[in-house]
């Protein structure tokens, strides 16, 4: 059995800052204290997460949420065994931010500095939340993200497929804006969508017709536009019974495509492992029902375990980050202060990397 050890976790790589305290006792994770300053209002004028302002935000907020964090688990930063904190993939001058802060606080306190994979944290959080063996099926879905991984290892990870342009999360914000539903995407289109006729608008299934896990959200967006512009023509501005079925049409889209792909990589998953195993999905778009239950009927009908984690440790925050510093500590010797802030960082270096833009997201 590993050793106890607890250290603090630092995240930094979009829109969220981020600081937590993450234990392991008798070989079960336990988050001591869990902090994430959101910055939505910060960016809420300008459609979009604004890479200096997330920055300068970070830089300013990084100290006082790390002290609260340390408060909150009743701990001081010479009580930790490690520092473990984002190092990319991200906006680097948020990603440049954290790891200058985890830096700082390793030289003055000496303790041993792990730099993470933002990936990584995510793909690893069911062994947090539910002490899951290796190995396993992971899909991350959020505004930056969208990739199926096998999990092998803590330093092994097998990608299937991903996006080849937008991510689910990001397809949800846009198409929100074009039917005029507010910020962030995902609740507001989920909420509008409970009242909506799935089946009004034909909108296509993109990738379905290709093999593999692969996906594409970018034409669903165009598609949603083509739709809503051909209700402009006839009408004034959209009813919000337009709205509910645009919404619901939209949700309906995405959920089918995740469902196929979901199908497809795990039954890789199963015939290259050898197991029924657990399909595990993280990351804000995880939060939508619509979306959950299909992929839990995915996971029910391949007789897999399925694995959503808690909503708060789903979207960005930095306990992952810490659970992840806390399993590659037994793997491999710290990294120091020439660790540097990397804007891409692929997980996984040995399957074939996409081409296009599928890498054009702040996290892809
Ligand atoms: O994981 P997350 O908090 O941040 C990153 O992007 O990393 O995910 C945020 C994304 C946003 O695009 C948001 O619209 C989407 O997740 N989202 C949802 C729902 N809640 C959040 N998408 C669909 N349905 C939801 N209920
Ligand atoms: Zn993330």
């Amino acid at each position: 059995m590993s050793a106890d050890v607890t250290i603090l976790g630092i995240e930094s790589s979009c829109d969220d800052t981020a600081a937590a305290v993450v234990q392991r006792a008798n070989g079960i994770g336990q988050v001591m204290s869990s902090r994430v300053f959101g910055q939505t209002d910060l960016h809420s004028d300008f459609g979009g997460v604004v890479p200096e302002i997330a920055a300068r935000a970070h830089a300013e907020k990084l100290d006082h949420c790390i002290e609260l964090a340390l408060r909150d688990a009743d701990a001081r930063l010479c009580g930790m065994d490690a520092i473990a904190v984002t190092c990319g993939p991200g906006l680097i001058g948020g990603v440049v931010a954290g790891v200058m802060m985890a830096k700082g606080l390793s030289a003055a306190s000496g303790l041993p500095l792990y730099g993470i994979n933002h990936l990584a944290g995510h793909a690893l959080t069911p062994r947090l939340t539910d002490n899951l063996g290796f190995p396993y099926l992971m899909l991350l879905i959020s505004g930056g993200h969208c990739q199926f991984l096998i999990v092998e290892a803590a330093d092994r990870f097998r990608r299937l497929g991903g996006t080849i342009d937008d991510a689910p999360g990001e397809a949800f914000d846009k198409v929100a804006r074009l039917i005029g539903l507010p910020q962030p995407g995902g609740p507001s289109i989920e909420a509008a969508a409970r009242s909506g006729d799935p089946m009004r608008f034909a909108l296509p299934r993109p990738l379905l017709d290709r093999p593999g896990c692969d996906m594409s959200f970018s034409g669903l967006k165009t598609a949603a536009l083509r739709a809503r512009d051909a209700i402009l023509q006839e009408e004034d501005g959209l009813t919000e019974k337009d709205q509910s079925d645009l919404a619901a049409s939209f949700q309906r889209a995405v959920a089918d495509v995740l469902a196929e792909k979901s199908r497809r990589a795990l039954a890789e998953f199963q015939t290259t492992t050898g197991t029924t195993g657990a399909f595990c999905v993280a990351g804000g778009v995880a939060a939508n029902q619509g979306i959950r239950s299909a992929l839990q009927d995915i996971a029910d009908a391949a007789a897999a375990r399925f694995v959503a984690p808690p909503l708060t440790l789903c979207t960005d925050n930095a306990a992952m980050i810490a659970w992840a510093g806390i399993e590659q500590m037994a793997l491999r010797a710290p990294d120091g202060l020439t660790l540097s802030a990397r804007p891409r960082m692929p997980l996984d270096t040995v399957s074939q990397s996409m081409l296009g833009s599928g890498k054009k997201g702040a996290k892809a």
